[in-house]
């Protein structure tokens, strides 16, 4: 594999970085002339042979996603670019869109000439105020230089990217309820099938795709699918389903570490060399119990699985979900499981849209019952009760219809199996959580 050298952060640490000026004297919008220069035919042949799969968590190859939209159909299809990011322990897309806004509208760009979309909705997590004022006034930048409106670089077609603040819930971010919220609605997940690219935004057809995914579009585009698939893993052969894991990927490292950050890397980085080198260790001298792998949905490594590469197959070999956001949380060795998996459940009770009853119910009955651990009252049995419980929610059981509730069990079916002693011994010593003043509701 050749020297790794970031792209996708490249720029974040240049003075004026945000700036249309200085993106376009690093060569900026030179990919999207590229593009549009080509047919958006091919643009998604180029993306699907470099093998990039979506950052948003899924990893749903983003090539063969645009295929999916009808051929020639008369109009509109809609892109919605997914900036909702409220994965807990997760700020990726952020640090793009505050340091480098351009990298994304030209990805956007690129994706609409390929998906033949007039329009963008850039779908923005409501907190995110200084994302929001870099990004309207790149918008402005780009339609002021002819990039975005009326003939958009001189291809006699019109193009826009609006900007969106979201309803500020963690379930915007799933994207028929980021639709749905789009519409002006609450945001409640619809049922798939239709997905998106038949169904989506106003009944049209729709490709949703994330904010790194598209970054790296203007990437692959600058530089070839050969450089990006150079980059990272190939598929695992044991596994069939494995499509690779190729490209850069934005790591962010959270928690009881001494340097909490995000790292541009190659797909395929492990945990400990995440912590030791990147984040600089355990923080107090420390020993990492528990890491969780790409958001607190994914679940957790245990402190002998820190070898696992973090790329799109690694974390599921270890029983976790997947590789999600791939951002890193790191638990040091003083801290309580059950307090930690109180937060995790509390977090999803409070976010589940409360559509389908084993996700609102679930998620309440399994924070009671930590509640009732945490305060000395726990039976062993309510460990296999918690079991029970998460077992029966999600899209894999097939109860739910979105994965907030997939995700909203694996942490416990998780935590449960890895650290099962642990939760026993806070249950037979009858203890309580250290501190139950700044976990109350
Ligand atoms: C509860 C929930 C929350 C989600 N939040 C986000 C999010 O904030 N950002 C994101 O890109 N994808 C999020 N997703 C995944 C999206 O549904 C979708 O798969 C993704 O935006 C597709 O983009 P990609 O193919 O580029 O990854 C979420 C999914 C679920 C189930
Ligand atoms: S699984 Fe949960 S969050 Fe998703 S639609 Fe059902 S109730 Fe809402």
């Amino acid at each position: 594999m050749p020297e790794f050298e970031p792209v996708l952060l490249a720029r974040i640490n240049k003075p004026q970085s945000a700036a249309l000026e200085t993106y376009r004297a690093d060569g900026g919008y030179e990919a999207l002339r590229k593009a549009v220069a080509m047919s958006p035919g091919d643009v998604t042949e180029l993306v699907k042979s470099a093998g990039l799969r979506g950052r948003g968590g899924a990893g749903f190859p983003t090539g063969v996603k645009w295929t999916f939209l009808p051929k020639d159909h008369p109009g509109p299809i809609y892109l919605c670019v997914n900036a909702d990011e409220s994965e807990p322990g997760t700020f990726n897309n952020r640090i793009l869109m505050e340091f480098d806004p351009h990298q994304l509208l030209e990805g956007i760009a690129i994706a609409c000439h390929a998906i033949r979309s007039p329009t963008a909705y850039l779908y923005l997590r409501y907190e995110y105020g200084r994302s929001y004022r870099v990004l309207e006034t790149a918008i402005q930048e780009c339609y002021a230089a002819g990039i975005l409106g009326e003939n958009f670089m001189g291809t006699g077609r019109r193009l826009d990217v609006h900007l969106h603040r979201g309803a500020g819930a963690y379930i915007c971010g799933e994207e028929t309820g980021l639709i749905e919220s789009l519409e002006g609605k609450r945001a409640w997940p619809r049922i798939k099938p239709p997905f998106p690219a038949i169904e989506g935004l106003f009944r049209k057809p729709t490709i949703v795709n994330n904010v790194e995914t598209l970054c790296c579009v203007t990437h692959i585009v600058a530089r070839g699918a050969e450089w990006f698939k150079s980059v990272g893993i190939a598929p695992d052969p044991q596994n069939p389903r494995d499509a690779g894991s190729y490209g850069p990927k934005l790591y962010t490292v959270a928690g009881h570490v001494n340097e909490p950050g995000c790292f541009e890397l190659p797909m395929g980085v492990t945990a400990r060399e995440l912590i030791d080198v990147h984040a600089k260790g355990v923080w107090k001298g420390r020993k990492a119990k528990a890491v969780v792998p790409g958001g607190i949905s994914m679940g957790f490594l245990s402190a002998d699985e820190l070898d696992t590469p973090l790329d799109f197959n690694g974390p599921g070999k270890r029983g976790c979900l997947g590789l999600g956001t791939a951002a890193v949380v790191v638990v040091d060795d003083q801290t309580s499981m059950v307090d930690v998996l109180y937060n995790c459940c509390r977090f999803f009770s409070h976010e589940s849209c409360g559509q389908c009853t084993p996700c609102r119910e679930g998620t309440l009955w399994m924070t009671k019952i930590l509640e009732r651990i945490r305060t000395g009252h726990g039976r062993l049995e309510d460990l296999d009760l918690l079991l029970e419980v998460a077992g029966s929610m999600g899209i894999i059981p097939g109860t739910t219809i979105c994965g907030l509730s997939d995700g909203a069990a694996w942490p416990v079916k998780n935590a449960i199996h890895k650290f099962r002693p642990e939760f026993e011994e806070y249950i037979r010593t009858g203890r309580t959580s250290r501190d139950p003043v700044a976990y109350a509701h």
